[in-house]
């Protein structure tokens, strides 16, 4: 029997990656997005896969969400607002209440719904788990602004204080939520657990690491580092690194992401369980600026200004152990990513610049900090 799939923000990176690899598997797909304008500033993509259905509308209104849950078996629910935006109050609708919705319909009409994978992040951790010398693996909390104001971003022990060294953080750290984002993230991932074991439906939530890839908007200037790097170099404008731009991240390619949702789906050894999808590989934000201005061919340094986002973890790198148990290997190395996310890209007309009028804004909200001493 044909298998029904309802991705919400299938009309974005991941979901659109997502759609295709169910369309591709045979699966009969209906996308809903709103098509939040920060990431599509021009309308409908092109790239909705054909034979999937659209049907646009917000997450928010339930009306909306009721007629999407029609006749579907699984829902990927890939529909978030991300990012560092200013508005608190638009995270916490979108994200918490619009998962919150989703979930009280599908009770309410008894919907024979069989499994829920949720996009998580590792926005949801504090800080990345740390090795301390005399302690060993520790789990550091999120650095004080003091700390940061005075250009110190080392992570600390937080048993002794010593500079710690960045380690594979695993599911069971703690989980804080650390900015606005993060902190709806966990509403999302924490919701959808606990709901699904009420009701007795499969759940799983996938946190990713930073995804990256070809359809990853180059609008959106909040969001995403490798396409604000890429749309600022296009422009001959040199990326803006914040800190010292040491700090690591772990990459993944969006097809290894849409892969990780189609394995959830089709395993019941992660059912109940948040589960990290990465590469466990920590690269420097620094290098990420320098891979893509070679790859480019474009010769313009990042550039430093003593500048910082509190809230924002030093090192992540996450532990993937448990995903890899059941078969999930990393297919795109990030070299090779970068450079299909760049083939992409140029094939786009009119990139343009977002960030310089973004980052007046974010100064402006107080969402990024100057080292005190440092003017502008
Ligand atoms: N890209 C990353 O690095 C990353 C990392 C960790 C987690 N995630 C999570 O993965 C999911 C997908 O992220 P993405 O990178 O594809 O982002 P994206 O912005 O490309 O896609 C999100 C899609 O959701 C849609 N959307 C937003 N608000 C909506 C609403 N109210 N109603 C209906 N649709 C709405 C947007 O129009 C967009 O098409 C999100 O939940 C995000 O939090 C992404
Ligand atoms: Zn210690």
């Amino acid at each position: 029997m044909t298998k029904r799939a309802l991705v919400t923000g299938g009309a974005g990176l991941i979901g659109s990656h997502v759609t295709d690899f169910l369309v591709r598997n045979g699966w009969q797909v209906r996308v809903l997005d709103n098509l939040e304008p920060n990431t599509h500033r021009r309308g409908k993509p092109s790239w909705i896969n054909p034979k999937a259905e659209f049907v646009q509308g917000d997450l928010r209104d339930r009306q909306t969400i009721t007629v999407a849950l029609d006749k579907i078996d699984v829902v990927f629910h890939q529909a978030a607002y991300g990012g560092y935006m200013p508005e608190i109050s638009k995270y916490v609708h979108v994200n918490s209440l619009g998962t919150a919705q989703l979930l009280e319909v599908i009770r309410e009409k008894n919907l024979p719904i069989k499994k829920i994978i949720v996009a998580s992040s590792q926005a949801v951790y504090s800080e990345g788990a740390g090795n301390c010398p005399k302690h060993g693996l520790v789990f550091p909390t999120v650095r004080p602004v003091e700390q940061l104001q005075k250009g110190d971003w080392e992570v600390h022990c937080p048993i002794c204080g010593e500079i710690t060294k960045s380690a594979p953080t695993p599911e069971n750290a703690p989980v804080g939520g650390e900015t606005v984002y993060g902190l709806t993230k966990v509403d999302q991932e924490k919701l959808v657990l606990l709901w699904g074991k009420q009701v007795g439906i499969p759940t799983v939530a996938l946190r990713y690491s930073c995804t990256y890839g070809p359809r990853q908007s180059i609008f959106n200037p909040y969001t995403g580092v490798i396409a604000i790097f890429c749309t600022r170099l296009l422009n001959n404008l040199p990326p803006v690194l914040y800190e010292d731009g040491q700090q690591t991240r772990d990459f993944s390619f969006v097809e290894d992401i849409a892969g990780a949702n189609l394995l959830a789906c089709d395993t019941d050894n992660l059912d109940g369980l948040a589960v990290n999808v990465g590469s466990s590989e920590g690269t420097p934000i620094r290098k990420v600026a320098e891979i893509l201005s070679q790859l480019l061919n474009i010769d313009i340094q990042p550039e430093t200004r003593g500048e910082f986002r509190p809230g924002e973890m030093r090192h992540l790198t996450s532990d993937t152990k448990l995903i890899r148990a059941d078969g999930y290997k990393p297919k795109v190395r990030l070299e090779e990513g970068i450079q299909r996310y760049i083939d992409w890209i140029k094939a786009q007309s009119d990139i343009r610049d977002y960030f310089t009028e973004a980052e007046q804004i974010l100064k402006s909200k107080g969402i990024v900090h100057r080292v005190k001493g440092k003017n502008a």
